[in-house]
Parts: structure tokens; sequence; C-alpha cells
């Protein structure tokens, strides 16, 4: 029956819902070894999988652990998931947003993958912040200030992390399917009742190229119409990072500067805008522009910064105990010139290089150290100028200027 089963995928034919779930459930039992998942992952990875099975698959990792329910709790819940980037700051600039417009977030976050910080290790830079509420913390924060960032529990979808921690092993984390189901499994056991996915593309995002993500995008949509959940997706360019900083307690600052309606007109703060604006037409049924100018208006009457003030103290966080490095070290421009590019994945590989995401999982995050940008895409530029600050600990790595910047 394994074998059978690895082969006929291998052929490229469909699987039925109950080879699917013998196979995975096999898996986490422990009754089908890591090799011969290995080899059915590879050959769902080259070959694809229809709708159906998508749907199936998703429905055997939703049924692995629990799932949230959050009925109590008044209001249409949303959630949010980005497929993650350099830079990707957006939950904690959003969540505060939709919550001052009256909507309601539930947000179950998660760690680092590869040389992407995940949300959070970034409110772990806060000292004291909680990211193990149980269902009825979360509840209860929910219905006093409407909104909540957490970790995800260890019994929500075990299906994903085992299968998961092989993919990344096995160079199959980025099958369209494979992503599909992962992703949309949490979320619609995590509780919610619309989803908004930010499907990040380019060369520092898991999908590389428009295809896969507008692939991406529909199947996802198609797995929420299964579920009967609202699924809305927006496809955002990742060959850039996202916003002035990476690192984590660094991207903790800009969050606040952008609650504080202290930036106001980058890439990044536009599409924080666009993503809160399609959560509070979801969450309050709202048009999409009258959502924006709720958005825009939270920012401007500072309501935003305090519901992120008040988030951050509801999960026992001390904002004002926040830690950056002191060491610096500038990053000049060797030619005059205008930026045509930063490259997003050398920014990541040099970020996790300075300690800011684990190599090994005993490894301990550095959350004082990061890079912020003083120069963006499309700057003019002279020789000598500071391009970019990077805040540092132990030594400095080396730094391949040409790797990260490129000039017209
Ligand atoms: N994020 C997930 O949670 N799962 C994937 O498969 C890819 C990104």
């Amino acid at each position: 029956m394994i074998l059978d089963i690895i082969n006929k995928k291998r052929l490229g034919k469909e699987l039925t819902y109950k080879e699917l779930d013998f196979f995975f459930n096999g898996f986490l039992n422990g009754d089908i070894a890591d090799y011969q998942m290995s080899a059915l992952l590879m050959a769902i990875c080259i070959n694809g999988m229809s709708d159906e099975e998508v749907f199936a698959l998703t429905k055997i990792f939703i049924d692995s652990g629990d799932v949230l329910d959050f009925s109590d709790i008044p209001g249409i819940k949303v959630d949010k998931h980005s497929t993650g980037g350099i830079g990707d700051k957006t939950t904690l600039v959003i969540v505060p947003i939709v919550a001052a417009c009256g909507g309601t977030v539930i947000k179950m976050s998660g760690r680092g993958l590869g040389y992407t910080g995940g949300t959070i290790d970034k409110l772990e830079s806060i000292p004291g912040y909680k990211i193990n509420l149980t269902d009825n913390q979360i509840i209860k924060q929910v219905h006093s200030i409407g909104c909540v960032i957490t970790g995800q529990t260890a019994d929500l979808v075990p299906m994903d992390k085992v299968v998961y921690a092989l993919r990344d092993v096995t160079s199959t984390v980025s099958s369209i399917p494979l992503i599909a189901s992962s992703i949309m499994s949490k979320k619609i056991a995590g509780g919610a009742d619309k989803i908004l996915i930010d499907i990040k593309v380019g060369n520092g995002a898991l999908v590389t190229n428009r295809d896969d993500a507008n692939k991406l995008s529909r199947l996802m949509k198609e797995i929420g119409r299964f579920y009967n959940k609202e699924v809305r997706t927006v496809i955002s360019d990742m060959n850039t990072p996202l916003g002035l900083t990476v690192g984590n307690g660094i991207e903790v600052l800009e969050a606040i500067d952008i609650l504080k309606g202290k930036e106001k007109s980058n890439p990044f703060v536009d599409l924080c805008i666009e993503l809160a604006s399609d959560m509070v037409s979801m969450s309050l049924d709202v048009s999409f522009d009258e959502a924006k100018d709720m958005v825009i208006e939270v920012i401007e009457n500072k309501k935003a910064y305090k519901k992120f003030l008040e988030l951050v103290e509801n999960q026992k966080g001390d904002i004002n105990k926040l830690k950056i490095s002191e060491k610096t070290y500038k990053i000049k421009s060797l030619n005059n010139g205008c930026i045509s590019k930063i490259n997003a994945l050398n920014v990541g590989k040099l970020v996790f290089n300075l300690g800011a995401a684990k190599a090994h999982v005993d490894d301990k995050i550095d959350y004082g150290v990061g890079i912020k940008f003083h120069k963006l895409v499309g700057d003019n530029v002279k020789k000598g100028d500071v391009l970019a600050t990077i805040y540092y600990n132990k030594k400095l790595p080396e730094i391949n200027i040409e790797n990260i910047y490129k000039f017209e």
C-alpha cells in the first residue's frame, strides 16, 4: 500500500482521500518512515495535486489537532497570514489599526523560517511579552481590546509541524498545493471567520514568480469556498526588503513609527494601509474605500498607536525596556547613482549572520541586531553617502555592499 501510493503519485495520478489519510496519518503516528514520506512529498512537488486532493489534504491536516471555537466573541473575526519575507512586520502595524477601527482580530503568528524573521520573534524583543495565551485568555483579551497576537498552540494542526520539518530539509517547501494546505489548515483551525492572505513574491520569498503566486491565490480562495470562509489575497513584492528595517526589536520600533504617523509614504506603509483596509472591510462589512478612510483616520488621531500600547500591555510586555544594540556600523555608497535594487535575500542572509534568527533550534536570537536603511530603491546617492546602519553585538560579519545594492 505504501509503495503503491508513492508510485501512483510518481506517475502523476490523483490520490483519494483514503490514500492521503492513510499516508499522512501513518507518518504522524510513526508507521510511515521519513524516507517514504520524503518520496511522496517530492512526487507531489513535481506532479502537483488536483483541487480535490488539496481539499482532502487540508481536511486531514485540520483534523490532526484542535479546531478553535471563538463563536462566543461577537463580530466577524478576521485573521491574516503572510507567506513570509525579509522585514515583514505588517502584522505589528495592521492588527492594532484594525482593532482601533472597531474590527476584531485574532492573529496567531509563527516564528521565523530560514532567513525570514517571524512575528513572534519580533514581539519577543519586547521584554515580558507573552506569546503563549490560552484559549480563555485569547477570548478575554479580544472581548476587552478587540485584538490579540499570540503564538500557535502545540495542538493546532500538529500534522503541519512534522510535515513542514521534513519539507524544510527535502527541498519540498515550495510546492504550491503543500503551501496552500499548510497555511489554510492553520487558518481554518484557528477559528477565524474571514482570512486575508498576503502572498509575497520575489527573490526573498518562498514564491519566486507571479504565475505561482496566482496559482496559490486561486487555490487558497477555493479552500476558503470549500470551508465557507471568505478569503481575500493580496500579491505583493518581495524582491526588496519591506520597509526601512530588518531585525527584531528594530522592526518593532519601525512599526511604532508607522502607527504614530511618522512614516507616511514608502511602499511598505502603502502595503500596510492596503492590508489593514481589506481586514477592516471584511470585519465590519464595509467597502474597501470606506475602510481605507477609517484606517487613515486612526493613524492620524493616534488611536492605532494607543491600541498597540494596549495590546502590548495586555500581553505583559514592557515597551520601554526594548533595547537595540549600541554598536553600529555605517554602510557607505561606493558609487554615485540611483539605487535600482536592494537584494532582499542577501539582506536576509546578512541579518541572519548578525544573529537575528536561529541557525539551530537551540540557538538564542539576538533581538537587538539588525539593519536600518537610510536610502531606498529610486533614491539618488553620492559616493560616501550613508546607505544603511548595521546594529551588531558580537563580531561584525563581512559585508559585501555589491551583493546588497545595485545602482544605475
Ligand atoms: N508558511 C506555512 O505556514 N506553510 C508553508 O507551507 C509555507 C509557508
